[in-house]
């Protein structure tokens, strides 16, 4: 059995992991390790961020542990908001209002393209290593579905019909970012 803990507060995330992983990898929650901090995401690329905080949780915890830094990359907005996604209007982290953002500088642009990119950190026997998860995918006009979270409601992934917002956990994880980044992970246990 494999035990790490995830270094996340995000609870729509737990999920999305906690649907991907087999029963032999064991996934500690910050919660369930009775850790409460906000954990700091100071950098300017998905990679340092999610270095910092999985590095942040080795730091308290000493134990294996792995973190994620997720951000949308539109290609009309040269890769904004990227890394910057969660707070794109403003320190609050509003979903709707990075949503809304987002569709007003989309506004006269036919170029719709855009990817999620997910960077996992693993920290392993004090060693970090890297995995790299991109969906690319269109930028709606407007909000469709309420599941999920962040831009999922604007956003419909390569191959699909509807929006992120619009599926099931089971359905996003047949497309998504955290799913390709989460497989090279689990590859890395396999091997
Ligand atoms: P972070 O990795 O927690 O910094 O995520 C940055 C922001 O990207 C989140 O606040 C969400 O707005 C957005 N985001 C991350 N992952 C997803 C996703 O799977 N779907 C939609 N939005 C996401």
């Amino acid at each position: 059995m494999t035990t790490l803990i995830f270094a996340t507060n995000n609870e729509h995330k737990v999920s999305e992991l906690q649907s991907l992983l087999p029963k032999d990898i064991h996934m500690i929650t910050l919660r369930e390790a009775g850790i409460d901090i906000d954990i700091p995401e100071p950098h300017d690329t998905l990679i340092l961020n999610a270095e910092e905080k999985a590095h942040t949780i080795f730091k308290i915890t000493a134990q294996n542990c792995f973190s994620e830094d997720t951000g949308l990359e539109i290609d009309a907005l040269q890769g904004a908001p990227g890394v910057h996604s969660a707070r794109y209007a403003g320190e609050d982290r509003n979903f709707q209002a990075n949503i809304d953002k987002v569709l007003l500088n989309l506004k006269g642009i036919e170029n719709r393209a855009a990817q999620f990119r997910t960077v996992i950190c693993l920290i392993w026997n004090q060693q970090k290593y890297y995995f790299e998860g991109i969906c690319r995918g269109t930028i709606i006009h407007e909000n469709k579905g309420n599941a999920g979270f962040g831009y999922d409601p604007i956003f419909i992934p390569d191959g699909a019909t509807k929006t992120f917002a619009e599926m099931t956990i089971e359905e996003k994880n047949l497309y998504s970012h955290r799913q390709k980044a989460v497989t090279k992970l689990l590859e890395f246990f396999t091997k």
